[in-house]
């Protein structure tokens, strides 16, 4: 089959590599229809390379049809399925706490993290990922999201991650009717927990450098402000001059504006790989622009709530501040499954109301995902979400 693989920083290319097979009773294979490209694979084409191997097959956002079952997998042939990005067993101690991320089952203990996740790297399970023709579905009786089959794959395609990552970005922020919420990084990850702010009937502010992500959120009723250094002060005069009640960053570790970080990261890549996993490991450092403004612009007693992914181990933080004004912080990986009953019957509204058919800028061919990668990094041709089409 074709398969995107990872060759290096800010390299990637699409080769033939074996079919996937299924290697236990509860797997199965899918035929990829369609698979989106994520802010999250962009950390792997930049920061996380020295975790990364030549030939990964990258990619989590997956969908399609089941070709093979495994005997003890709940799917059968021709199932129309999601894939979360999340590999869960949905039995053990955390999983049956909903935490899926945490699931302990498939717990990555080498390096200490969570759950395997697809396509992400050696921290996460070296497990092949979907941007790829087929795909193997680690514990296919209980990930995969059973779907129908009259709407079209993107309305259900963002089930896989971005759409749960952001629900639970603003469920953990807690604000509902009435309540004001800031998001920083209008990405695909903010354009969501930005609209799911507003749905949920709170007034949402969202900070974003780029203008046509500026305009597709303002196009869902959410108010929208450049970035730029009196940003905060204007949103902390519109809530009161206390600042909104919670902040959601959907910016994570490469945010622009932290040249520190920025200096750290390019540090770390220059080393030979096993010098650069125990640098990060370590002392590495995230460029922390868009964490550091969420706590100053929070309300005193608010929450801020982090989506965007952070990987640093020696960050510096303003405790000050966070003790001082009393903030909460909610973080991690989108625990996928327990969101989607919420999920499901807004995909499927015929209103979408969450806009889902608003989202992709460019459907192309797997083929064509290299020069995709480039696009979305530098946010040309107004790139806001990729879908590749692994079998036009
Ligand atoms: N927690 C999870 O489970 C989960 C799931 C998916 C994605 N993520 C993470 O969420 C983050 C966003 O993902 P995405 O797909 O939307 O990616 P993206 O890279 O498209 O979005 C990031 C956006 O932030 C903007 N930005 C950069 N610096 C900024 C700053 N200082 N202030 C305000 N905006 C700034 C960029 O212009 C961009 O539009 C990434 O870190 C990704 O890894 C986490
Ligand atoms: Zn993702
Ligand atoms: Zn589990």
């Amino acid at each position: 089959m074709r398969a995107l693989t990872w060759q290096g920083k800010r390299s990637v290319s699409v080769e033939t590599v074996p079919d996937p097979v299924l290697e236990k009773p509860n797997d199965a294979i899918i035929e990829v229809t369609s698979t989106a490209i994520c802010g999250s694979d962009l950390h792997l084409y930049e920061v996380l390379a020295p975790f990364m191997d030549k030939g990964d097959i990258i990619g989590h956002e997956p969908m399609g049809r089941v070709v093979e079952a495994g005997p003890a997998s709940n799917l059968a042939v021709g199932d129309r399925v999601v894939v979360p990005f999340t590999i869960s067993c949905g039995s053990c101690w955390m999983c049956a706490r909903g935490l899926t991320t945490q699931c302990e089952i498939t717990q990555v203990r080498e390096y200490d993290s969570g759950a395997a996740l697809l396509g992400y790297s050696r921290l996460y399970g070296s497990v092949p990922g979907g941007q790829a023709q087929y795909l193997r579905v680690p514990h296919a009786d209980f990930n995969p999201i059973r779907v129908g089959s009259e709407l079209p794959d993107n309305r259900y395609l963002f089930l896989s991650d971005i759409l749960p990552t952001a629900w639970q970005a603003v469920r953990y922020a807690d604000v509902g009717e009435g309540d004001t919420l800031a998001v920083f990084g209008l990405g695909p990850v903010g354009q969501f927990a930005a609209r799911i702010g507003v749905h949920l009937g709170a007034e949402v502010f969202a900070i974003e450098p780029v203008q046509e992500r500026r305009e597709m959120a303002a196009r869902h009723g959410v108010r929208v402000y450049d970035l730029d250094k009196d940003v905060n002060e204007a949103i902390r005069e519109e809530t009161g001059g206390r600042g909104p009640d919670a902040v959601i960053d959907a910016v994570g570790m490469e945010a622009h504006g932290s040249p520190i970080g920025k200096f750290a990261h390019q540090a770390v890549s220059l080393l030979p790989d096993a010098l650069g996993r125990k640098m990060m490991e370590t002392g590495g450092l995230d460029r922390l622009a868009a964490l550091h403004s969420s706590i100053d612009l929070v309300r005193r007693g608010g929450t801020v709530s982090l989506s965007g992914i952070y990987g640093g181990q020696a960050d510096p933080m303003p405790m000050l501040t966070l003790f001082d004004k009393q903030i909460q912080l909610r973080m991690g990986q989108c625990n996928v499954k327990p969101w989607i009953d919420e999920l499901m019957p807004l995909v499927e509204d015929p209103g979408d109301p969450l806009g889902t058919e608003d989202l992709v800028t460019h459907r192309v061919p797997l083929n064509a995902a290299p020069q995709a990668y480039e696009m979305f990094q530098k946010k040309t041709d107004g790139c806001i979400k990729v879908v590749l089409e692994p079998q036009s």
